[in-house]
């Protein structure tokens, strides 16, 4: 996959775990509806990286990794996040995803919502398989991503600060749900406290990373490498941290300013602010502030056991730094 295993019985057994998380979610969501079957199984089969699954897989190296629950729960993980995507994807009226037709392109946004909401049933089942406090620990994640897509629709307010509004919504968005797959892969697998929790901040930590880098791809990757419309972020007018970055700079020129003072409607426009925010100093600090993520997250790394799967783990932190899909 993105990632290089270099130890091979690792890399076996990732892949072992791999294959039955995906073979797990083709059976979950499999319906007597077989219209609810096809449009659950769209996104699933547009191939996305399985980035959450694989951290969770990781993070179940440092116990028995082999476990039914660890399983379960990277399956949970994906089905979670794809529910979220169906519902994305209708609020920023996006019309590609994973370099497929999104849902609500391909059918309509009811059935897009329902998809997801399909998606959410059959996780939650697998879910209070896992038992109570699992159940807990999800409803807490689950809230944090509603919560964070609801500060990012309210937007930030007049004597907040915008960076720190920033960093607080894309933790909740995005970050917790993978701070949540580094602590499910690490409980489920019947590691120690310490190494739960140490696992669930460096998902905290690759989890906000990851955004940051959803975030230049939006600006810097074109469609047919991301899979997705560049400049979604500008349309619906979210204010992304380059572009916070950006506004920030004394240097920036009027221009931009005035395009990043609105959601921009025309084609033009948007590619226009794109070429200026490629150029800016704005996109250069973001990917600064992005590998100080990465130096937190291989800090937090070396506080763990010395198992293969921390050298893995390295190798998924520069992942997310370098990705441009
Ligand atoms: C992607 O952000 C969006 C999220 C990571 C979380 C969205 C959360 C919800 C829609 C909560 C509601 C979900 C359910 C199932 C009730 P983005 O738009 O920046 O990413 P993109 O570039 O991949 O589109
Ligand atoms: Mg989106
Ligand atoms: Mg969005």
């Amino acid at each position: 996959g993105f990632v290089d295993i270099a130890d091979e019985a690792l890399a076996d057994s990732v892949r072992q775990g791999m294959d039955r998380v995906e073979r797990l979610l083709r059976e979950s969501v499999r319906s007597d509806l077989e219209f609810a079957t096809r449009t659950s199984l769209h996104l699933v089969d547009a191939g996305g990286k399985r980035f959450r699954p694989l951290f969770t897989l990781l993070a179940a190296q440092f116990g028995d990794p082999d476990a039914d629950e660890v399983i379960k729960s990277a399956a949970v993980i994906e089905m979670i996040h794809l529910a979220t995507l169906y519902h994305d994807d209708v609020m920023d009226e996006a019309t590609m995803r994973r370099g497929a037709t999104s849902a609500n392109a391909r059918w309509d946004n009811s059935v897009a919502i329902l998809t997801g909401d399909f998606l959410f049933a059959r996780a939650s089942r697998l879910i209070a398989d896992l038992g109570g406090a699992a159940v807990r620990e999800m409803a807490g994640t689950f809230e944090a991503l509603v919560t964070g897509q609801m500060r990012e629709t309210v937007g930030v307010g007049e004597d907040e600060d915008a960076v720190e509004f920033y960093l607080k919504v894309i933790f909740e968005k995005t970050g917790s749900l993978i701070a949540t797959a580094g602590r499910f892969g690490a409980w489920f697998s019947g590691a120690n406290e310490a190494t739960i929790d140490g696992l669930e901040r460096i998902g905290r930590i690759i989890g906000t990373g990851f955004q940051i880098s959803d975030d230049i791809i939006d600006i810097a990757s074109p469609a047919k490498e991301s899979g997705k419309t560049p400049g979604t972020d500008l349309r619906e007018g979210v204010r992304t941290l380059p572009m916070l970055h950006a506004l920030a700079d004394p240097d920036t020129s009027p221009r931009l300013r005035e395009l990043l003072s609105r959601p921009l409607t025309e084609d033009a426009e948007v590619d226009e602010a794109l070429e200026l925010l490629r150029g800016s100093s704005g996109l250069a600090r973001t990917r600064a502030t992005l590998d100080e993520y990465a130096d937190d997250a291989r800090k937090e790394l070396a506080s763990l056991p010395d198992v293969p799967a921390r050298e893995a783990l390295s190798a998924l932190v520069d992942y997310v730094v370098a990705r441009t899909r």
